[in-house]
């Protein structure tokens, strides 16, 4: 069997989740439920990022230490997860016990290497980024990412020797095709390397929290170094050899386009250096903003995850997100889209769908799976162009593209309202003869409810759960949405059906 590892970068703590930390993690639980279903073994982890200088000074203001502070805020990001269906294996915290032993032991090897020495820092450093930033990206002083002044650090580090693996980098991308999605960013990074690798900071002697370096206990680990390693302690890196020789390397790293360097220059070069396999991919995905504005972590700009879900239930917000976010590009939320997209797609063309065919196979079929009769070419026609073996949707889902992999799903519905349209069957029950080829429409209808259920269950897998069940398969449709998705004439022929209820009840957007 085939494994396929899966991860999403780990939120700092210091501020609830907000819609868009939620894309990413639908992204990677879409990745983890489409390959699942397709026959692979698979393992998916996501968690917290909690030694940011951030968490110590927040928790040192309310005179609370900064595990208690943690321990706060740990359960919004659980519960938003769970209220949006997100199934992982490993919520990692950086605090865990295994995660400290993965680091402390990833940096021996670096620093048996030779690739660690100790040396000065001076530097603009921007507590949010957790970053030193360059006298030339500053604007007024401040970090233009965050608006917010650069503080100056001085100090003895110690450093990584980057620089040494610029070239190994280089050619890994270049004998690595699509190794990071999308190609711009990878152009970039590619950019960055070839205009030279500083070597960087690894430690911080002054203020803050952290996990303790292996070769000096008077220095603590930069924050992102500790953080990176939690892809190889999720998997029992250091603790567990049997699930880390099955899982690593990560097959898909999803992470935000504002750290892709960290991803693709300074992790890889972490995992060469300490003799480690790297990652196969690394998706860098586009940021989503509301009403055109930064997406904040508190109010108006603010949008908590499970009370979207509230309002619209999981499958709406998954489907929503994952179909509106290009790929690799930004996407700028607004209720009346979101809404306006809630009504269009999922009530009226989807949900109908389902609910017409139900309720036409109960008044004109007996509530049974009918059986296939009579056809005419345009019932023919219909069905071959519904189970594709070439279909795009494959593809497009291996490449992360999972606005274009649903916008090909939605031809699909789209075609069956049309073919409803076009046939007609309340009318084909008014003549004997036409009655006959009533049987093979519906039928022709439940088939491409099927298709659609299984294409459509790793963006909503509570509602397409709900149609499969409805059709009568038995199968469990995590593992095997996909096994006759190219075949036809599957449903069991008089099979009694129950209608699987009001999937998307329309909602009134005013
Ligand atoms: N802790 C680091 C990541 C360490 S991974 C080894 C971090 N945390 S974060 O909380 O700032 O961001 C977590 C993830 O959410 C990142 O991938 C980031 O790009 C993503 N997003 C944060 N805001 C976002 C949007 N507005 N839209 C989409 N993704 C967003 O960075």
């Amino acid at each position: 069997m085939k494994k396929f590892y899966v991860t999403t970068a780990i939120d700092y703590v210091n501020a609830p989740p907000h819609l868009g930390h939620a894309y990413e993690k639908v992204c990677a639980d879409v990745m983890r439920r489409f390959k699942r279903a397709k026959g692979f073994d698979t393992f998916f982890s996501t968690g917290v990022d909690e030694h940011s200088l951030n968490v110590y000074r927040q928790a040192k203001d309310e005179g609370i230490s900064p595990m208690e502070y943690c321990n706060r805020m740990v359960p919004m990001f659980v519960n938003s997860w769970e209220s949006l269906n997100i199934e992982y294996d490993r919520f990692i915290r950086t605090t865990d016990d295994n995660h400290i032993k993965s680091v402390r032991h990833l940096l021996q090897k670096i620093y048996d290497k030779g690739d660690i020495y100790m040396d000065k820092y001076k530097g603009w450093y921007c507590v949010s980024c957790e970053a030193y930033l360059q006298e030339s990206e500053l604007v007024d002083g401040k970090c233009p990412v965050h608006n917010k002044k650069a503080e100056w650090f001085e100090e003895d580090n110690y450093f990584f020797r980057l620089s040494k693996y610029a070239d190994k980098l280089l050619e890994h991308i270049e004998k690595h095709n699509g190794f990071i999605l999308p190609t711009t960013r990878e152009n970039e990074i590619v950019n960055i390397i070839k205009n030279g690798l500083l070597d960087i900071s690894i430690s911080r002697a002054s203020e803050g929290w952290g996990i303790k370096l292996p070769f000096d206990e008077n220095q603590i680990i930069y924050v992102w170094i500790d953080a990176l390693t939690n892809y190889m302690s999720a998997a029992g890196y250091s603790d567990n050899n049997k699930l880390f020789n099955k899982y690593w390397p990560a097959n898909l790293h999803i992470i935000g386009k504002d750290i892709t360097r960290f991803h693709s220059i300074i992790w890889p070069a972490m995992l060469m250096s300490g003799g480690l396999t790297l990652p196969e991919r690394i998706y860098a995905h586009g940021f989503m903003t509301i009403d055109g504005k930064k997406m904040s972590k508190t109010g108006n700009n603010f949008i908590a995850p499970d009370e979207i879900v509230g309002l619209a239930g999981s499958d709406a917000v998954r489907y929503f997100v994952m179909r509106e976010m290009p790929f690799g590009d930004d996407m700028d939320f607004t209720w009346s889209r979101f809404w306006g997209k809630y009504n269009s797609d999922l009530a009226n063309d989807f949900g109908n769908l389902v609910s017409r065919t139900f309720s036409m196979v109960d008044k004109y079929a007996g509530g049974k799976v009918p059986k296939f009769e009579a056809a005419e070419d345009i019932d023919i026609n219909y069905m071959e162009s519904i189970k594709r073996p070439d279909t795009d949707y494959f593809k497009q889902m291996e490449n992360c593209q999972f606005a274009l992999a649903l916008n090909t799903v939605w031809e699909i519905v789209a075609k069956a309202n049309r073919y409803v349209e076009e046939t007609k069957p309340w009318r084909l029950n008014k003549t004997p003869l036409a009655a006959a080829r009533l049987g093979c429409v519906l039928l022709n209808l439940l088939e491409s409810l099927r298709i659609i259920s299984s294409y459509s269950y790793p963006f909503m897998p509570v509602s397409s759960e709900k149609v499969w069940r409805a059709l009568g398969m038995d199968e469990d449709i995590k593992e095997k949405a996909f096994a006759k998705v190219n075949e036809w004439e599957i449903l069991e022929k008089g099979r009694e059906l129950v209608a699987p209820g009001m999937l998307f009840p329309r909602k009134d957007i005013k």
